[in-house]
């Protein structure tokens, strides 16, 4: 027997930055400030993330690139291992992300990698509970996806392991 079935998810999209509630822009102006402390110097293209915990804090994280190009890491990544390894056992509520480039604007949301979702994913998967995705590029609308699961389907976990 063939099943088929499909695989949907709802996003929230903003026409901008202002229709966000108080609390995500305050989320999302924590990573435009990340993303301009980026160091991008080959790429020019610089991303913020910034990461609420459930103690109410906020992390952050930016692009961090090496002349070495794959020794650099996005900013998703940098922003997730800073709270996983600072904030053990806290949970990670939301994760803002932003970019913008030297070379011409950003005007669509920017979305994390697919080595940035595995990795969200982890902690995700870890704490049992959610974590909201916001993007945003350097101007335009902003996305909001309430689960990085809904980025990740089929996603690979720990329980492949056992
Ligand atoms: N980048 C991120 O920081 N996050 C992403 O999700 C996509 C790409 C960075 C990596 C590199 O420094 C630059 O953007 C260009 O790919």
């Amino acid at each position: 027997m063939i099943n088929q079935k499909k695989i949907s998810f709802d996003i929230t999209i903003y026409d901008s930055f202002n229709e966000l509630k108080e609390e995500d822009q305050s989320l999302m102006t924590a990573a435009i400030q990340a993303r301009q402390r980026a160091y991008a110097p080959y790429s020019s293209f610089n991303v913020g993330a910034s990461i609420l915990l459930d103690n109410g804090k906020i992390v952050e994280g930016n692009n961090q690139e090496n002349a070495s190009y794959p020794s650099g890491l996005c900013a998703e990544r940098v922003a997730i291992f800073y709270a996983g390894a600072n904030y053990p056992g806290v949970k990670i509520k939301a994760i803002a992300i932003t970019a913008a480039s030297l070379n011409h604007e950003v005007n669509e949301p920017a979305a994390p990698c697919g080595n940035c979702r595995q990795a969200i994913s982890e902690y995700e998967f870890k704490q049992g509970e959610p974590i909201k995705i916001l993007m945003m590029g350097e101007t335009g609308s902003v996305i909001e996806c309430s689960s990085l699961a809904d980025l990740l389907p089929l996603g690979f976990n720990s329980t492949f392991l056992n």
